[in-house]
């Protein structure tokens, strides 16, 4: 395989296309467009986001104390869009959206619109140039019974998760299984 070399960017894909989900001190509700976000530890179950110091996210988590990370189904596209264009110091996404936001029984905001989404409270933030590793202690994950229920369990494209293609800034859908994570590998065991 011949390869250029990009530069040392951000050019990496597929990313999760995520709306974090935040409320300010006095209870607005916000959402914002990640790609950055990814579950970093099992023990404790941790998730990182990776925000720049300028967004208004950044500011709610560091008021309240958690947020949550929601998979956008594939037909929010524009909506969630808009969320990474805007940010929440200046419109009310949401409603502008047609979004909506409600707490869950722990108090933690969520995309009422998300099949999946991952309540944390912040544990860490780490500074990296511009931008904040937030480090959040999972404290509970909540999915749509129709993919993750009984009947529906592992049928993740009953939800259609959207993915970003990061570099080239562009938006796609899951194309078909290819295997059992775990169990294709084990051919090549000797
Ligand atoms: C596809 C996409 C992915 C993005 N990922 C991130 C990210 O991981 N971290 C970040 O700080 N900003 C990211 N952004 C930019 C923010 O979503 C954008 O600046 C937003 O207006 C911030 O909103 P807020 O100020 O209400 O928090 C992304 C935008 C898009 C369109």
């Amino acid at each position: 395989m011949k390869k250029q070399a990009l530069g040392p960017c951000v050019t990496f894909f597929p990313q999760p296309a995520t709306l974090i989900a935040t409320r300010n001190a006095v209870g607005q509700s916000n959402l914002m467009m990640a790609s950055w976000a990814g579950i970093v530890s099992k023990t404790p179950p941790t998730m990182g986001v990776s925000l720049h110091e300028s967004r208004q996210t950044l500011a709610n988590v560091r008021e309240t104390g958690c947020f949550s990370v929601n998979v956008v189904p594939v037909g929010l596209v524009d909506a969630a869009d808009f969320c990474g264009i805007f940010s929440g110091s200046d419109v009310d996404k949401p409603a502008a959206a047609g979004l909506h936001v409600n707490d869950s029984d722990k108090g933690v905001p969520l995309l009422t619109e998300s099949p999946l989404a991952v309540e944390c409270r912040f544990s860490r933030e780490i500074e990296l140039g511009d931008y904040r590793l937030i480090l959040g202690e999972i404290i509970d994950v909540l999915a749509d019974v129709a993919a993750f229920g009984p009947d529906g369990a592992g049928k993740a494209l009953a939800f259609d998760p959207l993915v970003y293609l990061g570099g080239l800034k562009e938006y796609w859908s899951l194309g078909s299984k290819q295997g059992d994570a775990y169990r294709c590998g084990l051919k090549y065991r000797k």
